[in-house]
């Protein structure tokens, strides 16, 4: 019986010119996932990260919708993601779906996504602190997504599905078809620090 690889996260690493905190620096996006579990007060946690992010007037214009693989909202969420991501998001554990109040009392929300942003960066990093690693996907269907969870109508109205945040432990590369492998080794790049900092004294 062969062993199951995982990609050495130490490797994935993005060279830094300082030392960033291991919550950060150990993140990367998966798309080979193992058949673990998730623990319900892991992914609690997650979620309870999400609600302590700041958001423009403490409006906190986030919500969540949580499938666990095996389930029915699981099922519902992953009809709606692209084929690509379709034919690895269905391996994770969890697939939550965040969902925006882009606009409330009548009136639009201009920053809610920003403010979602922050919300999911929380949940991945209280993820992360546990080794279950995240992968953001914005290949999803969100008008299918609105309509499958009765988003923006009735009690739900101003509310749209944005992105789902992929869950899991990482699993075998090898368990991916070829091209998503080579991404999956691939270096991961990032622009360097001076052309990101217009200007600073
Ligand atoms: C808003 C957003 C949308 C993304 N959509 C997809 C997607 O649909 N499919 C996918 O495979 N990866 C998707 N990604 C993952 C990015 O490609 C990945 O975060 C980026 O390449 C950096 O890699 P890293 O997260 O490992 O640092 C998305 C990431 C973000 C933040």
């Amino acid at each position: 019986m062969s062993e199951q690889q995982t990609v050495d996260a130490g490797a994935r690493r993005v060279p830094t010119s300082e030392p960033v905190i291991d919550l950060i620096a150990g993140r990367w996006s998966p798309r080979a996932f193992s058949d673990a579990t998730v623990s319900d007060a892991t992914l609690a946690a997650g979620l309870e990260a999400a609600r302590l992010a700041p958001s423009a007037y403490n409006s906190q214009p986030w919500r969540f919708i949580v499938g666990r693989r095996g389930g029915h909202v699981f099922d519902r969420i992953l009809a709606h993601l692209i084929p690509f991501n379709q034919g690895w998001a269905r391996d994770a554990a969890a697939l939550v779906l965040n969902v925006a109040v882009i606009e409330a009392d009548g009136r639009k929300a201009p920053l809610a996504l920003y403010d979602l942003g922050l919300a999911v960066q929380s949940l991945v990093l209280q993820l992360q602190a546990s080794d279950v690693a995240s992968h953001q996907i914005s290949g999803i269907d969100p008008d299918a997504l609105d309509s499958e969870f009765g988003l923006g109508a009735g009690e739900l109205a101003g509310l749209h599905a944005v992105t789902v945040t992929v869950i899991g432990v990482p699993g075998d590369p090898a368990q991916l078809d070829a091209g998503t492998r080579e991404r999956e080794t691939a270096p991961r790049e990032r622009l360097p620090l001076d052309e990101l900092v217009l200007l600073a004294d």
